[in-house]
């Protein structure tokens, strides 16, 4: 039994099979509507989602099989004061594999270690999120034909994107890639993701100017400031609005370029933005979709 906490829990010719399947499942989808006929998913949401949460429940109905859970952790047994631990040994007894978000950084990996069923990490805390880099990556592959030889600039809350984190550990493990980190200073990566961009010997960079790095990004990677994870609400209100893209910025950018982002925006994208043909965020939505069907297909092991 196999459990995804951290992206690299899956190594890189697994990827590659995940998004082998998820193309197949984009051009056949009726292949594959009964595979998960009898099955359930659990989705055990102790933090707010919209997106991740129903992309599993739709990935599991489109695979033929149920869904139960729920979607607050004021609705669970957690306000009772029921363990993470205890609480996935119970809903191991209702369902084949349970997918869970938390805001507690390692929630997911300790309730890995109790679980009878695959858990999969749906977010834990500001560190990772394994599931939304799938669909970065299938999307990145379908835009751009390749996961290697890109330059990819991340921008805005690096510090508290779990996203960030997830994805630039995946992308360390292809050829010819080049990051670049843009965000205000107090949002710059966490030092454990400095540390493994070192040991990987990586091409990076960092910068605080959004229009300076433009010109040279294959992908342009946008984020949220993540306010449920700042102390102090004043800090907050002055950072939220540090990069807004804004036309005169996507100007400056490749005409092949791909603007990714994992969704809620708040205002860092505006709107007019949609209709630039480089706007990639709402196709990465369906994608993810896709990657979720490809992994509860492996890890239920369904053929
Ligand atoms: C992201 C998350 O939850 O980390 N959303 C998502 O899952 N698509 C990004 C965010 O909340 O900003």
């Amino acid at each position: 039994m196999r459990s995804v906490i951290d992206i690299v829990d899956l190594t890189a010719a697994e990827i590659d099979g995940l998004i082998a399947t998820a193309e197949d499942i984009i051009a056949n989808p009726a292949k594959y509507s009964e595979k998960c006929r009898g099955k359930k998913l659990a989705t055990l949401f102790f933090e707010p989602s919209t997106r991740t949460r129903l992309s599993f429940e739709a990935a599991m109905y489109e695979l033929g099989g149920n869904v139960l859970g729920f979607a607050s952790a004021d609705s669970s047994s957690a306000t009772k004061g029921e363990t993470v631990p205890d609480t996935v040994r119970v809903v191991g007894c209702y369902a084949d594999i349970i997918a869970m978000r938390h805001p507690k950084e390692g929630a997911p990996l300790a309730a890995s270690m109790y679980s009878p069923v695959p858990i999969i990490n749906a977010g834990d805390g500001g560190h990772s999120h394994p599931t939304q880099t799938l669909a970065d990556l299938l999307t990145i592959k379908r835009e751009k034909g390749r996961l290697s030889d890109l330059t990819v600039g991340f921008c805005g809350d690096l510090k508290f994107g779990r996203t960030v984190h997830s994805l630039v550990k995946a992308l360390l493990r292809y050829e010819g890639i080049k990051l670049v980190f843009i965000s205000p200073d107090e949002l710059r990566v966490p030092d454990y993701i400095r540390d493994e961009l070192e040991s990987a010997g990586a091409d990076w960079l960092e910068t605080a100017s959004l229009e300076q790095a433009m010109p040279e990004l294959d992908i342009l990677y946008m984020t949220r400031v993540q306010k449920e994870r700042f102390f102090n609400e004043a800090d907050y209100i002055r950072l939220k609005d540090s990069y807004i893209l804004t036309a005169d910025k996507m100007a400056l950018g490749k005409s092949d370029m791909c603007v990714l982002h994992p969704l809620p925006r708040v205002n860092e994208i505006p709107m007019e933005i949609d209709e630039d043909s480089r706007a990639c965020y709402f196709k990465q939505v369906k994608n993810g979709k896709y990657m979720r069907m490809a992994l509860i297909l492996k890890l239920l092991e369904v053929e």
